[in-house]
């Protein structure tokens, strides 16, 4: 079945609205553990503008299931990483005045910094995903370079209408068979919802989604676990048509 990563990164979002200690977002990570998410995904930002050092290292402390750590590869992120030691870490670019991760990372351009981040994780024993665009230039940079996976960026996907929602689908489709011919883990995400989710899961080479807001924001109304229990559903239903 394709693992589901569940950011909590705007539980966080509403907590630092009052700078307090509620919503506890180690309290809300554990629910999506107990309802059967497969990993807790938290991206610490330079301007932190929701999860904080200290979040990392509690989650790294408490999870049962993989902890992974959305980061730009900047050196301070990049040594925090090294401390904390997250399962996982997950490139993107980073721009300070963005609401969220707007494009995917360009390791084409930047292979040989990227190459030495990722020897610097693999030394300490995390594996390193990129987040990108899905084009073919991108998916062969970061093969080259050693990485262990790609999250195909979803974004553009999920913000089409009309005819464009198909274009989007089968470029997302196309890169995935190109992973599938390289050692990389292919895995996707950003603006999945649980009503544009099934298309995707439907591809093939697929292993891993991680979504966030649309679940934080339906936990709202139907509560945490519910809504990490209606995308496991989604993809549950999914596998037997994969
Ligand atoms: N994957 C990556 C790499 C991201 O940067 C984000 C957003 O932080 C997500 C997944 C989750 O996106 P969303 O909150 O739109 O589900």
């Amino acid at each position: 079945m394709i693992e589901l990563g569940v950011n909590i990164d705007h539980v966080a979002t509403l907590r630092q609205a009052r700078r307090g200690l509620v919503p506890d977002v180690v309290g809300a990570a554990k629910v999506c553990e107990i309802a059967g998410a497969h990993q807790i995904t938290v991206h610490l930002r330079a301007d932190r503008r929701h999860i904080q050092d200290a979040d990392v290292k509690a989650l790294k402390q408490t999870l049962l299931v993989r902890l992974n750590l959305e980061m730009a590869a900047v050196p301070e992120i990049i040594a925090i990483a090294h401390d904390v030691k997250p399962d996982t870490v997950c490139l993107v670019p980073e721009k300070r005045e963005e609401i969220t991760t707007e494009g995917g990372l360009d390791v084409a351009g930047q292979q040989d910094k990227l190459a030495e981040v990722v020897q610097g994780m693999h030394e300490k024993n995390i594996s390193v995903s990129m987040f990108i665009d899905p084009e073919p230039r991108q998916i062969e940079a970061s093969a080259k370079i050693g990485a262990d996976c790609v999250e195909l960026h979803t974004g553009a996907y999920a913000n089409a209408s009309g005819e464009a929602v198909e274009v989007e689908l089968q470029r997302l489709w196309d890169s995935a068979e190109i992973i599938g011919d390289t050692p990389l883990r292919c895995h996707a995400g950003h603006g999945l919802t649980v009503r544009n989710l099934a298309p995707v899961a439907l591809i093939p080479e697929l292993c891993e989604v991680n979504i966030g807001h649309d679940i934080v924001a339906r936990a709202v109304f139907i509560g945490l676990d519910n809504a990490v229990n209606e995308i496991l559903g989604v993809l549950h239903d999914i596998e037997t048509k994969r």
